[in-house]
């Protein structure tokens, strides 16, 4: 997909999803989050930067690591993500953590080198992963520490179907590399083509709770990677994408809800310059 179309896909994409984001994805997500931040162990008083950093799921947690002496930047490619993490603070009377629209291969932030950049569930969607890294890495200190999670294998991802459903009714993949980095050691092979040393990485495997039929299409349609090209449908394919859906993922089925399985990979390396 020519990257400028990525971008733009991905840019109103997550705007549409921002209303339901938090709703469908942060329990879920919450595990692999966990893994990173302990992978990149902030400390107290920290400078963090925070790239594809959504409604702040990760950046308010860097908060509480870092605490009042520490500093975080957010920074994302939708500007409606970014005006809900600027909310999210003033509403949390948060005063040390900023968030900026910005390309996370572009990161043109004019400040001090950070001690930590982090990527949470970010890279799959950026053209380019090694450029992101490189602008991570560019920005932080020698010695600061890089970390990522990512989706892992598509084999092991219970809800993996959404992507060519959705691709069927539309003219371009919405999200063309969305398992390459959680293959093999790719995540790994990015922070080491990015420049960064002493690299390390964990796989995680866990199931995706959601009580309901309406939780899983929420989650998976309206806030999630496919939101863009989901409002765009008629009824009509709205009713043939959530029936198809359903049967993807009938077989993780609990009650009246399911329990999707789900991998991520995380990896953390360091700036040697
Ligand atoms: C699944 S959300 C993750 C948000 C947050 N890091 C978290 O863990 O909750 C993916 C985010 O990546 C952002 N994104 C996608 N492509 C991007 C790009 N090229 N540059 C910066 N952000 C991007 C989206 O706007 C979205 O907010």
């Amino acid at each position: 997909m020519d990257p400028r179309l990525q971008r733009r896909v991905q840019r109103y994409g997550w705007d549409k999803a921002v209303g339901e984001y938090e709703a469908g994805w942060r329990a879920q997500l919450e595990p692999a989050q966990s893994l990173m931040l302990d992978m990149v162990a902030l400390q107290p008083g920290e400078h963090v930067l925070d790239t594809a950093c959504g409604t702040g799921l990760v950046s308010f947690r860097i908060v509480d690591a870092v605490g009042e002496n520490g500093v975080v930047v957010g920074t994302d490619i939708s500007g409606e993500m970014v005006e809900t993490a600027r909310r999210l603070a003033a509403e949390r009377s948060i005063d040390n953590a900023s968030f900026e629209r910005l390309d996370a291969e572009d990161l043109s932030l004019d400040c001090d080198p950070f001690d930590a950049a982090v990527c949470g569930l970010g890279l799959m969607y950026v053209p380019n992963p090694v450029k992101a890294v490189e602008e991570m890495r560019r920005l932080l200190k020698p010695g600061g520490r890089a970390a990522a999670a990512v989706w892992g294998a598509r084999a092991k991802c219970g809800w993996a179907e959404i992507f060519p459903i959705t691709d069927a009714r539309v003219t371009s993949e919405v999200c063309p590399m969305f398992f390459h980095l959680g293959t093999g050691d790719m995540l790994s092979h990015c922070f080491a083509e990015a420049g960064c040393t002493d690299i390390r990485s964990e796989r995680l495997e866990m199931n995706l709770v959601y009580a309901s039929d309406d939780d899983a299409l929420g989650a998976a349609f309206r806030g999630g990677p496919v939101a863009l090209a989901y409002k765009r449908f008629d009824d009509a394919t709205k009713r043939a994408v959530h029936t198809e859906y359903l049967r993807s993922i009938a077989d993780y089925r609990v009650g009246e809800g399911y329990e999707i399985p789900g991998e991520f990979v995380v990896a953390v390396g360091i700036n040697p310059l």
